[in-house]
């Protein structure tokens, strides 16, 4: 019998329609337009304004663009996978809080915390469902309100970062196209570098904790570079060289959008043309989770069945890897 592989088969998206520019950036803190552009590559990023709504608000959104574009049926949906760092609380899960607005019924729904790495997790882990033969339509989104845990009083973090949702649908297929291999890692030295430190059960919410900038992004923002750096060029050539491929084999890298630089890094051990890399840092920054699936999303047209497509992603943890794809359609 033919393996069964886990391929791709709809994308949508969601982004808030609030800008924050880094004109009105630099009116609100000590920053300026060229420091932005030159140090990280961000113009600008979406925000969720709307009172009371969280990421699954926007997941939800998203998952109904592609409930429209591909004919799918909420009955039909048998797993949901949710990457987020941002989720609308600590329980329940926002998977089973955007399944709930998607009006889905009959599915598995659960978050997956791998911070900025998430999508690529969360998406390996969708298709060994896949491949065990039980699940059948599955969707994996990476969806975040970065704005919830972003201190605007802080410049070296408030510029980096923004809200949206991406979501894609995974389905069998015994052809050789989908999630063709992957590698993934975690080391826990990440957390001194980068962290929410209060809210969870090791520092729960407190009048002193409140007063104090510990319920919003902690980033050493150089010890983080060094590590992104390193791990997602590293990750996305050991993944090419393990399968035999080149940089003129590939037709579309998709990295994480942390920093332009970074991005560079991964261009230049990949041997990748820069007009097939993905970008959208520019537009909506760091959206963690949700930067790959936007990715995808914003250039779905140009993809061609059987094209060879690079993710990689880097994030708290640290989590990171590099995932090879065969686009399915
Ligand atoms: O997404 C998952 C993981 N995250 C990442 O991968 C992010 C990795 N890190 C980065 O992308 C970069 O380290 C940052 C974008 C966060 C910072 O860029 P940098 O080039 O590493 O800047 P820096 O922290 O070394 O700061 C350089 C200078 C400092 O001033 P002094 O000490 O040299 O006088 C900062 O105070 O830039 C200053 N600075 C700013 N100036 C204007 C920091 N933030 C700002 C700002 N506007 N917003």
């Amino acid at each position: 019998m033919s393996k069964i592989h886990a391929v791709i088969t709809g994308i949508g998206g969601y982004v808030p329609e609030y800008i924050l520019n880094n004109q009105e950036l630099s009116t609100m803190m000590d920053t300026s337009d060229e420091w932005i552009t030159t140090r990280v590559g961000i113009k600008e990023r979406r925000i969720l304004k709307e009172p009371n709504t969280g990421t699954s608000y926007m997941a939800a959104k998203a998952g109904e663009e592609l409930f429209a574009k591909t004919g799918t049926k909420a009955e039909e949906i048998d797993l949901i996978i949710m990457a987020t760092t941002t989720p609308d609380h600590v329980f329940p899960s926002c998977a089973s809080m955007t399944a709930e607005k998607l009006g889905i019924k009959n599915s598995l729904a659960f978050d997956i915390q791998a911070a900025c790495a998430g999508f690529i997790v969360a998406l390996q882990t969708a298709a060994s469902f896949i491949e065990s033969g039980k699940y059948k339509k599955v969707l994996v989104f990476g969806a975040e309100k970065m704005s919830a845990i972003t201190n605007y009083n802080d410049r070296t973090t408030a510029p980096l970062f923004g809200d949206g949702a991406g979501v894609v649908l995974l389905e069998p297929t015994t052809e050789e196209l989908g999630v063709m291999d992957s590698l993934l890692y975690t080391d826990g030295i990440g957390a001194k570098h980068l962290i929410l430190r209060a809210g969870g059960s090791a520092q729960p919410a407190s009048n002193e904790s409140v007063n104090s900038p510990d319920h919003y992004i902690y980033q050493e923002g150089q010890a983080v570079f060094k590590h992104a750096v390193t791990n997602m060029a590293n990750s996305s050539g050991d993944i090419m060289d393990k399968n035999g491929l080149k940089g003129e084999d590939i037709a579309w890298l998709i990295p994480h959008q942390a920093n332009l630089r970074i991005i560079d890094a991964v261009v230049n051990r990949t041997g990748v043309d820069y007009d097939k890399v993905v970008i959208n840092i520019d537009h909506f920054g760091n959206t963690s989770a949700a930067s790959i699936p936007l990715g995808m999303w914003e250039v779905q047209q140009k993809f061609k069945k059987g094209d060879n497509i690079i993710l990689t992603a880097f994030g708290a943890g640290f989590n990171w890897g590099a995932m090879w794809l065969r686009w399915g359609y």
